[in-house]
């Protein structure tokens, strides 16, 4: 038997794909008909992966040359996909923004950056409550287009274990677009340009965007005219892009778990990285049991109610062999919390030994509702956050290594603030996300800049 399975686990005893299902799963929905959730579950793990373990191995590489100080992470993509807002051009122009805040980062910043999507599997959510009442009518909470549906009335919220399917093929058409997009061309150096969308480009943020971008085109001109064959340089036409999503629905995650034949690992076939999140990180929870069996690069959540204790036994028993790549921790402690909270984690991790990869969500600390009713969140909160994060690493001789960001490449108005000034009044005019605010392109690319400029500093 090969050594992966013979780990003991706690008390839970062996690790297996469905031993999470002993253990209290929060965020769970009440599926309502048991057959037609076995039903899902067997298509799902009769159908080919979306990854495979290879990949997993590569991105465990990738993190951990960020883990060493020597690379930086980007984690970007929507709060909640759609099966609703799923069209080539959206998914060309998310990709387009990642790429232009990637390229920034690396050329103004001149460290080399792993992208990771939060797309391709996105599509569910934890609720802070089960259920929605509206009126004097209660129904059960939207959690996701994996789940259910957002419409409000019983029959759309009703959890559907189709939709598990429709999430699979959904996340196979976006990622061979992904792969084909990344590495067929369209993510070459020289397109630097042909990123920039034109709502964007015609803005302050668009404008030095175009800047670097020539200065690029220059660089690449430079080396050309030295006698260095960039036809023949792969890495100047091509990029890795990773997929990432949060491990929440657990009959997803462990239907698309599969043993990689050579080497008899565990492999979660569903994306290249997982994270379980702020909800879910109970420490003799599912979610957690679920993620330390499979080989992919995982990473956790941590809220402003967060304890070294807590963390050191996340850290314990996700990164037992002390591996780097394999475990990040995502702050999101929300702009006040981050000198309180951060430097007793960073301590513990430390003394612990394990050689984590940090990234902070300036996002999901910073949210509030506006006078008009909208989930928001302002872009200065977000590089406050941000600003505090990175200080806080730099003073403690800790590497800041990633940031963790929800994104739209469209031209909405969900998050307050950014060069364009977006108020109040203006968020109903384009405000289209299911879930939580995300910066648009614009916003995208200044937040881009200003860590380009704190890792520069
Ligand atoms: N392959 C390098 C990298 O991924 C350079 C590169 C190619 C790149 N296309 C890119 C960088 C797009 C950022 C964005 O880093
Ligand atoms: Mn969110």
């Amino acid at each position: 038997m090969p050594m992966q399975t013979m780990r003991a686990r706690g008390s839970q005893g062996e690790w297996r794909t469905s031993s999470w299902r002993q253990l209290p799963a929060a965020q769970q929905p009440d599926w309502p008909d048991a057959e037609a959730l076995k039903e899902a579950e067997a298509t799902l793990a009769a159908l080919p992966p979306l990854v495979i373990a290879s990949e997993a191995r590569r991105l465990t590489s990738a993190l951990a040359a960020v883990s060493r100080g020597e690379a930086f992470l980007l984690q970007a993509g929507d709060c909640a996909e759609s099966f609703r807002e799923f069209s080539a051009d959206a998914i060309r122009d998310k990709l387009k923004v990642i790429l232009q805040m990637a390229v920034t980062l690396t050329y103004a910043a001149g460290v080399p950056v792993v992208k990771v999507g939060r797309i391709a599997g996105q599509f569910a959510k934890p609720r802070t409550s089960p259920v929605e009442r509206v009126g004097g009518i209660e129904l059960e909470a939207f959690r996701g287009h994996m789940v259910n549906d957002e419409a409000f009335d019983s029959s759309a919220r009703r959890p559907d274990p189709g939709r598990l399917v429709a999430a699979y093929h959904q996340a196979a058409a976006t990622l061979n677009l992904l792969r084909a997009f990344t590495k067929g061309g369209f993510a070459d150096l020289s397109h630097v340009h042909g990123w920039n969308q034109e709502f964007v480009a015609s803005s302050a943020e668009g404008r030095r965007y175009e800047q670097i971008a020539s200065e690029i085109d220059r660089a690449l001109r430079f080396m050309a005219a030295c006698g260095i064959d960039l036809v023949a340089e792969e890495g100047l036409h091509a990029t890795d892009f990773w997929t990432s999503h949060e491990a929440l629905i657990l009959h997803y995650e462990e239907a698309l778990t599969r043993r990689d034949s050579l080497t008899g690992d565990w492999v979660d076939t569903s994306g290249h990285f997982l994270w379980v999140g702020e909800r879910t990180r109970q420490i003799d929870g599912a979610h957690v049991e679920f993620v330390s069996g499979v080989i992919n690069p995982v990473g956790v959540k941590l809220g402003p109610s967060v304890t070294p204790d807590e963390v050191l036994a996340l850290c314990a028993r996700l990164d037992p062999e002390r591996t780097p790549g394999r475990l990040t921790l995502i702050t999101r402690v929300g702009m006040h919390g981050v000198a309180d909270a951060l430097p007793p984690l960073i301590d513990a991790v430390r003394e612990a030994g394990h050689p984590v990869v940090w990234a902070c969500d300036p996002m999901h600390g910073n949210t509030f509702t506006s006078e008009n009713g909208r989930k928001t969140r302002r872009f200065e909160d977000i590089v406050s956050e941000l600003r505090e994060w990175f200080r806080v690493h730099r003073s403690m001789g800790s590497w800041p290594g990633g940031v963790h960001v929800e994104l739209t490449g469209d031209d909405v108005t969900e998050c307050l603030g950014g060069a364009e000034a977006i108020v109040e009044d203006d968020l109903d005019q384009r405000y289209t996300t299911m879930c939580d605010p995300r910066l648009n392109a614009r916003q995208s690319l200044d937040l881009a800049f200003d860590v380009a400029e704190l890792l520069r500093s």
